[in-house]
């Protein structure tokens, strides 16, 4: 199965913060946002991985990341030209992901949480569509998943203004190859975007779609405005300063999943050894 990261739009509720620089590059805690998406497919075991981003942010992504052989991945860049909605990151990827199964993580979801590494690879090889539900507190901002009496789904709406759950969909996403021919069918919503809410719809209409409720004891954050950003960046701290070892930390997922050895983790740690990242990379050997 490959990864898209999308790390586009143009982060209009975190400005002025995101007028120059990308949303997705912006910190949590010690490291750019993007490093939690990319190391949670890392640790599903996707390691073929492409970044859309935005044209202008695209060089930026690029310096950081670079095509992912240091830790043992392959990256691509494509750009998404205007914020046109996350299924069209299904089109823009469709040379990319070729024949295969796709998983879609959105650049601003950190997700965190025994077992979920488990549960994601469980998910890779789907037969249709496969997404998550998580409570919130707050629906209205998210897709929403609506349950019947027997816990199967019976509809998803984007950001209703009248949830009929508290169940959001988080913006992790595993398919077929199918979702590029449903990407090229749907139409753009009132908003004017290709939703992937549509996407998971046809799925569910054509009974193709499973929902696995992610368990209270992962955690999900997305980080679109001030206060969940800078909430991400405290929870990391926390569990980081508490338990010495590194969250969304590719570097380390990297090692974590055999794709390079101690050698090629020190090497990696040793230039960022003086911001104190390095020295807790070298915690886990
Ligand atoms: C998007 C999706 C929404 C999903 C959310 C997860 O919302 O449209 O269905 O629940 O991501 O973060 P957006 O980020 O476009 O507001």
């Amino acid at each position: 199965m490959k990864g898209i990261v999308l790390a586009g739009g143009s982060g209009t509720r975190l400005h002025p913060l995101t007028i120059s620089v990308s949303k997705q590059l912006m910190p949590v805690y010690d490291k750019p946002m993007i490093y939690y998406p990319i190391s949670t497919l890392i640790s599903a075991g996707i390691f073929e991985i492409l970044i859309i981003t935005t044209p202008q942010d695209r060089p930026l992504f690029e310096k950081l990341l670079g095509d992912g052989s240091k830790i043992g991945c392959h990256f691509e860049y494509e750009v998404q030209e205007h914020p046109n909605g996350l299924a069209e990151a299904f089109l823009i990827g469709e040379k990319f992901i070729g024949n295969d199964k796709v998983a879609l993580i959105l650049g601003d979801n950190i997700f965190y949480g025994t077992g979920l590494s488990n549960l994601l690879k469980e998910n890779t090889n789907p037969d249709g569509g496969i997404i998550f539900a998580y409570h919130v507190d707050d629906p209205e901002r998210y897709g929403v998943v609506e349950f019947n009496k027997q816990k199967q789904v019976i509809s998803i709406e984007e950001k209703p203004k009248e949830p009929k759950s508290n169940f959001a969909v988080p913006g992790i996403y595993f398919y077929d190859n199918e979702v590029i021919q449903i990407a090229k069918n749907i139409e753009p919503s009132k908003r004017g975007e290709l939703e992937i809410t549509d996407v998971n719809n046809a799925y569910l209409k054509a009974g193709k779609l499973s929902v696995r409720i992610l368990e209270t004891g992962t955690s999900w954050f997305d980080t679109g405005t001030f206060t969940s950003l800078i909430q991400a960046g405290q929870f990391v701290q926390l569990i980081e300063e508490r338990q010495g070892l590194k969250i969304g930390s590719i570097e380390a997922e990297a090692y974590k999943s055999g794709l390079i050895k101690k050698k090629e983790l020190k090497k990696l740690a040793k230039p960022l050894l003086k911001s104190g990242y390095g020295k807790n990379l070298l915690c886990i050997l």
